[in-house]
């Protein structure tokens, strides 16, 4: 449960099991709190009641030092506006991802321009955010939260601020990437982006309605 200063309850009674390998979609119309979910989930916030696990990590029982550190090397985040550093290059950009990985700078930088071509902007490396479009600022975002091979990949809204155009070649890098073992949960609003994704978890005033896995063959 997460309740908000001021009494608003904006998740009760959530169960949600996120396994490895899983590619889903957690749909609601505003305001039902999946970006709270989404926080909670990625550990940036905690909840009020209730238990969240990461990787078999008891969030609870961390200190938000060893919980930042946990968060740097299980969790990536894609959100809806980029959060890119205006100054940086695109691959300064993503090398940021592994800020925090103790790996020297030619490294860092090396595995940033291997993330850049995965998502297809290797003839980007050097432009800035602003010389970007809006779907290449968010596929720059995607290798920023991937460089660092983080166990779960957590994107709130990512195509919410594209065309549908745009919108949709950067849908197609979760299902690439899933396909390549990535666990990846992309919030929507959008029924359309997420029935196309093999598990929905539909949220509406902050509880879990329906929960479908389908078209993925079991084996
Ligand atoms: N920091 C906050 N303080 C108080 N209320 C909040 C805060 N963040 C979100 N809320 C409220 O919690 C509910 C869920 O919000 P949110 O998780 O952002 O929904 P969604 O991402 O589905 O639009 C809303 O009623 C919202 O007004
Ligand atoms: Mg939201």
């Amino acid at each position: 449960m997460k309740e908000y200063a001021g009494g608003v309850r904006a998740l009760d009674g959530v169960d949600l099991t996120i396994g490895a390998g899983e590619l889903v979609g957690i749909v609601g119309p505003s305001g039902s709190g999946k970006s709270t979910l989404l926080h909670i989930v990625g550990t940036l916030d905690r909840p009020t009641s209730g238990r969240v696990a990461i990787a078999g990590h008891d969030v609870a029982r961390l200190t938000d030092r060893r919980l930042s550190a946990l968060r740097a090397r299980h969790i990536g985040f894609v959100f809806q506006a980029f959060h890119l550093a205006p100054g940086l290059s695109a691959v300064e950009n993503v090398a940021e991802g592994l800020f925090y990985s103790g790996l020297p700078r030619a490294r860092r930088r090396a595995l940033a321009a291997g993330a850049l071509a995965r998502v297809g902007l290797a003839d980007r490396m050097r432009h800035r955010p602003h010389e970007l479009s809006g779907g290449q600022k968010q596929r720059v975002a995607i290798a920023r939260a991937l460089v660092g091979q983080p166990d779960l990949l957590l994107a709130d809204e990512p195509t919410g601020a594209l065309d549908t155009a745009s919108g949709g070649t950067v849908m197609e890098l979760p299902h690439a990437l899933n396909d390549e073992g990535a666990t990846i949960a992309v919030i929507t609003h959008d029924t359309e982006i997420a029935q196309r994704l093999p598990r929905q978890v539909r949220i509406r005033d902050g509880r879990v309605v329906a929960d479908s896995t389908r078209g993925k063959v079991v084996l």
